[in-house]
């Protein structure tokens, strides 16, 4: 039987012992409606609220400003959507962003809200000096600056202290700065998005389940709901919580928070991995500072989706641009913004996680070689 290695970590991650048990635990007693006043919706309602501090403590915020969101794409939007509901202001992003970021700017400049976009660099990086240039353009109409913690698909680490440090000495904090850590909460640590007023997280992404997620706001940040409805999550949020979902989001979020260390001890597989496939001809897309479990990289005469189909009949789960994305027949646009759109036709994505090993780093050089001698 072929072996199969899943090396899609950033499209998502295999639900924790700890998420599953904790679900399980809540399916028996956080069935009720947590906002029910009695006995059996307080018991629902302690999953919610032990799953806030869990959240608030792994992000560095406190748990009374996590608002509870069905993930990281509902937390985007929530920001974006609300701090320009009116259709005016200015927001600098790039299109590094992860489409519920892109797509929601390219929504909002449809309205009237002016939109920014900073070039990246060849290496897809946001230079903090381009962020400056940005907010010069847009003047006093500044309101926000979305740039995430990590790149999906690259794995560069974005400059998120210095345009926070930027924004301070700029507009003396008025210009609030969103962060994206989706792909770095429980992987690199809290200082990947210190400084930003607002940070979206992905349960899915952390060993928890899909479905849920949460946008932690700065106390004096004020969002306002999207969808109208009750008084759940502040009213920010409307909508019954699912304790169960967040129990398991909850009991993640708390083994999260020494996933740095775990993500931390894989470099050295990735980088053996990364340096054969470059022996063997393979382009690098993305320089340092990067994440220790990520490598994006392109094969000249390939296609990406190609490349990923043919390493999948043979057990090795890749990807050729973000999940959200498979499908199309574009080419990744983070590629594409960074090195054009050659390089990112022929662009494959490689993400290691917490239980990758090196039978698995093994396994996936012999097939990527193998593969790519046959052409
Ligand atoms: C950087 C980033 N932001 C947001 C999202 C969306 O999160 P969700 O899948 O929870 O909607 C993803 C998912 O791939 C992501 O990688």
């Amino acid at each position: 039987m072929t072996r199969t290695v899943y090396l899609d970590w950033n499209a998502t991650t295999p639900l924790a012992d700890e998420a599953r048990e904790a679900m399980l635990a809540a399916m028996q007693d956080g069935w009720a409606n947590p906002a029910s006043v009695h006995g059996a919706g307080r018991a629902a309602r302690a999953h919610v609220e032990d799953a806030r501090r869990a959240v608030g403590d792994l992000l560095g915020f406190d748990p009374r400003d996590v608002i509870f969101t069905s993930g990281g794409t509902e937390a985007n939007n929530l920001v974006l959507q609300s701090l320009f509901r009116d259709g005016a202001g200015g927001l600098v992003t790039s299109r590094l962003e992860h489409p519920s970021v892109v797509r929601t700017a390219e929504a909002l400049a449809a309205t009237g809200v002016r939109v920014a976009w900073v070039i990246p660099t060849e290496a897809g990086r946001i230079e903090p000096g381009a962020v400056e240039l940005a907010l010069r353009d847009l003047g006093d109409s500044a309101r926000l600056v979305a740039l995430q913690a990590v790149n999906h698909e690259t794995g560069v680490i974005q400059p998120v202290l210095e345009v926070a440090d930027l924004l301070k000495r700029w507009s003396g904090a008025r210009v609030l700065l969103h962060c994206d850590a989706v792909q770095a909460a429980g992987r690199l640590p809290a200082s990947t998005w210190a400084g930003a007023d607002t940070v979206s997280v992905a349960s899915h992404k952390l060993r928890g389940p899909k479905g849920v997620g949460a946008l932690a706001t700065r106390l004096g940040v004020r969002v306002h709901p999207v969808l109208r409805g009750g008084e759940q999550e502040k009213g920010v949020r409307p909508g019954t919580q699912d304790p169960v979902g967040l129990a398991g989001f909850g009991a993640a979020a708390t083994r999260a928070r020494s996933g740095p260390e775990r993500y931390a001890a894989l470099r050295s597989l990735r980088d053996e991995l990364e340096a054969s496939l470059v022996a063997a001809g393979a382009l690098r897309n993305g320089g340092e500072p990067r994440a220790p479990h990520v490598t994006n990289l392109s094969f000249s005469g390939w296609r990406g989706p190609e490349l990923c189909a043919a390493l999948d009949l043979d057990g090795v789960h890749v990807s050729s641009g973000s999940a959200c994305s498979a499908g199309t027949a574009e080419p990744s646009p983070v590629i594409t913004a960074m090195l054009g759109k050659a390089r990112a036709a022929s662009a494959v994505r490689v993400s290691l996680g917490e239980t990758s090993n090196a039978a698995d780093m093994s396994a996936a050089r012999q097939t990527f070689l193998r593969i790519l001698d046959r052409t």
